[in-house]
């Protein structure tokens, strides 16, 4: 029975059975084998996260479109270059498939022959669900479909976890503990995985988005560039961090500032004078459409 709590640690364990935590202490991923088949602008915060997490660097192998590429990526990730993707494959417990969406089903069709027995396979690609890349790669193949943001390579994302039909207790066990670092990490389903898009996979960009249009406008009326920096993001951070601490509901703080007649109060008005409510309700619903669309949902 795969029942991640019940595994006894031996000498000659696995790498999957050494990442299950013991009663008390952390996972050791010392010995996870991990390769990251495109370590792009998701796959390479997803391979700085597993390093956090407890990958060694000579353990975690990088295979990009090209050699000079993985070097490039492998360097800034604290990782190691594969000199092929056979390489990178031959003896890893998990595979990440960091490529884009419309190349993930050749690449795992081309996985066919090379994937090792036993390992586990993770996609990040959206729109694409776990049965179609089930159904590409060899028969009864373990995948979990990770849906993560950027700011899990700083420990502050969100990764929301889909679990294949063939995933042992064990290797579900063991991806966890691999985004152990990463943030918050959730299990939900495919159904769930559109909306989950619009409030984390996409939601970093939109952030960016506004820090960046809030920091113009801090410019524009009359802060030098560094400061309004310094004090959108400081600011944005503090407002997350204290309700995220108080468990406080978010129009209860917003009340908190909005004095009678004060500068809040004015400024709140023009948010919603002037649409930006509905503008970011359609602002994530449009994502959430497309990533619908995406999967033919
Ligand atoms: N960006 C996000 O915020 C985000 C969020 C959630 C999920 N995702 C998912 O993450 C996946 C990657 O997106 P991205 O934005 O990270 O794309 P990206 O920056 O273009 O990265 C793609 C990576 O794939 C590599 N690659 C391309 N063809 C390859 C091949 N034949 N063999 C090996 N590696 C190959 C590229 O290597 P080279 O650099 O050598 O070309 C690059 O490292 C997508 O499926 C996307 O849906 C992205």
């Amino acid at each position: 029975m795969d029942d991640a709590t019940t595994t006894t640690p031996t000498a000659d364990r696995t790498a999957v059975e050494a990442a299950v935590p013991a009663a008390t202490g952390a996972p050791d991923l010392s010995a996870a084998r991990v390769a990251v088949i495109g370590a792009g602008n998701m796959g390479g915060p997803v391979a700085r996260t597993m390093r956090a997490a407890g990958v060694q660097a000579e353990h975690l192998l990088i295979a990009n479109s090209s050699q000079a590429s993985s070097e490039r990526a492998a360097d800034e990730l604290g990782a190691t270059a594969a000199s092929s993707r056979a390489e990178a494959l031959a003896t890893a417990d998990v595979v990440v498939l960091g490529v884009k969406p419309y190349q993930i089903l050749d690449l795992a069709a081309d996985l066919r022959e090379e994937l090792p027995a036993g390992a586990v396979v993770i996609s990040l690609a959206a729109g694409i669900r776990l049965a179609q890349i089930e159904q590409a790669l060899p028969e009864a193949a373990a995948v979990v479909r990770a849906m993560p943001n950027t700011p899990i390579s700083v420990g502050e994302g969100a990764v929301g976890l889909m679990r294949g039909s063939a995933v042992t207790d064990a290797q579900h066990q063991l991806v966890h503990s691999l985004f152990a670092r990463a943030g918050v990490v959730v299990d939900i389903t495919e159904e769930q995985v559109h909306a989950f898009i619009a409030a984390a996979g996409s939601l970093a960009g939109f952030g960016f988005a506004i820090i960046e249009a809030m920091t113009e406008e801090a410019v524009r009326q009359g802060l030098t560039r560094d400061l309004a920096d310094a004090l959108v993001q400081q600011t944005l951070r503090g407002a997350a961090t204290m309700l995220l601490e108080s468990g406080m509901h978010p129009a209860v703080a917003k009340a908190g500032v909005c004095s009678p007649g004060g500068t809040t109060a004015e400024g709140y008005a023009a948010f919603e004078r002037e649409g930006v409510r509905a503008g970011l309700a359609a602002t994530m619903a449009a994502a959430a459409d497309k990533s619908r669309q995406m999967a033919g949902d």
